[in-house]
């Protein structure tokens, strides 16, 4: 299994001081940071737009891992590769034909990633599958930050980290140190969590117990 990833997600972070919030991920030791694209229609919700990726990749050295929860990803997927994006990911129930967005990532150097929503099946993806870095399994549904994570996803991440054991599989909604473990157990190694970390008291004290928790959880 590859290396374990503790990535913050920037939704939850003060939106009032986005840089240093950016930064504070950083000297916290992540692994990366997980920025939220939301379009208002495949999520009831609106977030950021290119420019943050731009500011994002400005205040820190972290790779970005930008995620488009939104409905028609090929009029905007170049905009967030030329932001600054090191990971771009679509959402599988996206309405634009993945493949030749996948590709476009590729042919840019970035790494591609696919993500299934809780009640999406597996066998979904399987045309995808060859063409992508990592696979994102939401646990919960998309849109907002703070929800409780969805135990019914565990199995999907055990029958494909049975299937691609190099591949990066990440988690993303409602992980905290307890919901980090059951993930790790099931194979997950990139763990994507909003609330957990930048609400913590101390991020850096949790990024590395996170860290330590799930690389003794993960299987061998
Ligand atoms: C939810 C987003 C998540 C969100 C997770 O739609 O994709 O990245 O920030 O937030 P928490 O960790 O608070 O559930
Ligand atoms: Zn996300």
């Amino acid at each position: 299994m590859p290396p374990i990833q503790i990535l913050p997600s920037l939704l939850a972070a003060d939106m009032g001081a986005l840089a240093a919030e950016c930064q504070r991920a950083e000297s916290a030791g992540a692994d990366g940071l997980h920025v939220d694209i939301m379009d208002g229609h495949f999520v009831h919700n609106l977030s950021y737009g290119p420019d943050i990726v731009r500011m994002a990749k400005k205040a820190c050295k972290l790779p970005l891992s930008v995620h488009l929860m939104v409905t028609h990803p090929h009029h905007l997927a170049s905009a967030f590769l030329d932001a600054g994006s090191s990971l771009l990911m679509i959402q599988i129930e996206a309405a634009s034909p993945p493949m030749p967005i996948l590709r476009a990532i590729r042919e840019r150097g970035r790494r591609t990633g696919v993500v299934l929503n809780p009640e999406t099946p597996l066998e979904a993806i399987d045309p995808v599958l060859e063409l992508v870095s990592e696979v994102l399994f939401m646990t919960v549904h998309p849109g907002f930050g703070g929800q409780a994570f969805i135990p019914t996803v565990l199995p999907k991440i055990k029958a494909l980290r049975a299937r691609k054991p190099d591949l990066d599989i990440s988690v993303d909604g409602g992980i905290t140190m307890q919901t980090a473990k059951l993930c790790a157990e099931a194979g997950a190694n990139v763990l994507i969590a909003g609330t957990s970390l930048y609400k913590a008291v101390d991020m850096k004290a949790e990024v590395s117990a996170m860290r330590g928790m799930a690389q003794a959880a993960a299987p061998a």
